[in-house]
């Protein structure tokens, strides 16, 4: 009898102890969904179509926010310190599994802030003169992810054939984004190659672009703008004083031609997002990892046109343009 009971209470205590070893188990597995960490510059229409690609990217490759995936959003307003602050928070606070860098400075913020961690880059210019990879092939640290640079060559033989008469470029952008000079010397030497002369406007910060696109207006016959966030931060104004003196502006992307621009070819910046998403998710499962990984460029761009901006700079559409363009009413 004695035996017996006490058999019954040994067994009991095992059979408590493995099922509480599962029970925790299963509680641990909860509390901890994969995490993914993202950290965007600034809010302009242009990152913010990243953002959402970058969403829908992750839901294609199974990553359902809530259900088996994490999803920690900071935006650091443009603002360096929220930004290092920020990349800490996404680090060692939300214990994020991949990092995602939407904008050249979120990615710098990222990546010195670990080189541990998995960092996915979300539509950044070019990697390798920000110093975040030692090449596109092979990234060969933490960090892979998509390039978006702009066709420039594609863009100025676009402008060549809707403003054949205009020679004299102004390129807007900000003294602050390293993304922004590599495009700008780009631009610069593909216009002067097809008989342009050009003239680089650098602002010091938004305050000066009003005033900036004012002197151009009165200098140069076109505006070009690089992807660059702080004039996308600011594209209303740059439209309505290009606008007082019917100057036409060639940016780089689909949403800033939206915004008041008059044609561009550009690579789809929610395209951008679910190319960004799906390497996340790719790492996130095992499947890749990011020095091995080469960063992702998109061979071409669709042309956009913004008709009432064309109509109303006296703008005509060659029919071989039309044909091809998507046209933004
Ligand atoms: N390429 C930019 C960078 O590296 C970010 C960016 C993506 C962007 N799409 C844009 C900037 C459109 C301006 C407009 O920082």
């Amino acid at each position: 009898m004695r035996k017996n009971r006490l058999t019954i209470v040994v067994a009991a205590i095992i059979l408590f102890l493995i099922g509480s070893f599962f029970v925790e188990k299963k509680e641990t597995a909860k509390e901890k969904l994969p995490t993914v960490g993202v950290l965007q510059f600034v809010s302009h229409p242009a990152l913010d179509q990243i953002y959402k690609g970058i969403q829908a990217g992750l839901k294609d490759e199974g990553y359902e926010e809530g259900k088996n995936m994490k999803l920690v959003f900071q935006n650091g307003q443009a603002d360096q310190s929220k930004l290092a602050t920020m990349s800490q928070q996404l680090v060692q606070e939300k214990k994020s599994d991949v990092l995602i860098g939407i904008a050249t400075p979120a990615a710098q913020a990222l990546a010195n802030t670990t080189s541990e961690i998995p960092i996915v880059l979300g539509a950044i210019t070019d990697p390798v003169s920000a110093g975040l990879v030692d090449s596109n092939e092979k990234p060969g640290r933490n960090i892979t992810g998509v390039s978006d640079k702009s066709p420039v060559d594609a863009q100025f033989d676009l402008i060549a054939q809707l403003v054949p008469k205009s020679k004299k470029v102004g390129i807007l952008y900000a003294s602050s984004e390293e993304n922004s000079k590599y495009q700008v010397e780009e631009a610069k030497k593909i216009a002067e190659e097809k008989g342009m002369t050009v003239k680089t406007f650098a602002v010091p910060s938004s305050n000066e672009i009003a005033q900036t696109v004012q002197v151009m207006t009165s200098e140069v016959e076109l505006i070009y703008i690089p992807t660059d966030n702080t004039i996308a931060n600011a594209m209303q104004t740059v439209v309505s004083e290009a606008d007082k003196a019917k100057v036409p502006i060639f940016p780089s992307v689909d949403t800033m031609v939206e915004q008041g621009g008059v044609a561009t070819v550009g690579i789809n910046q929610f395209d951008l997002g679910v190319q960004t998403g799906k390497m996340a998710a790719a790492i996130l499962s095992g499947k890749s990892q990011a020095a091995t990984t080469p960063i992702y460029t998109f061979k071409t761009g669709d042309i956009i046109i913004n008709q009432k901006q064309a109509d109303k700079l006296g703008i005509t559409l060659p029919d071989n343009i039309r044909s091809k363009a998507k046209i933004i009413e």
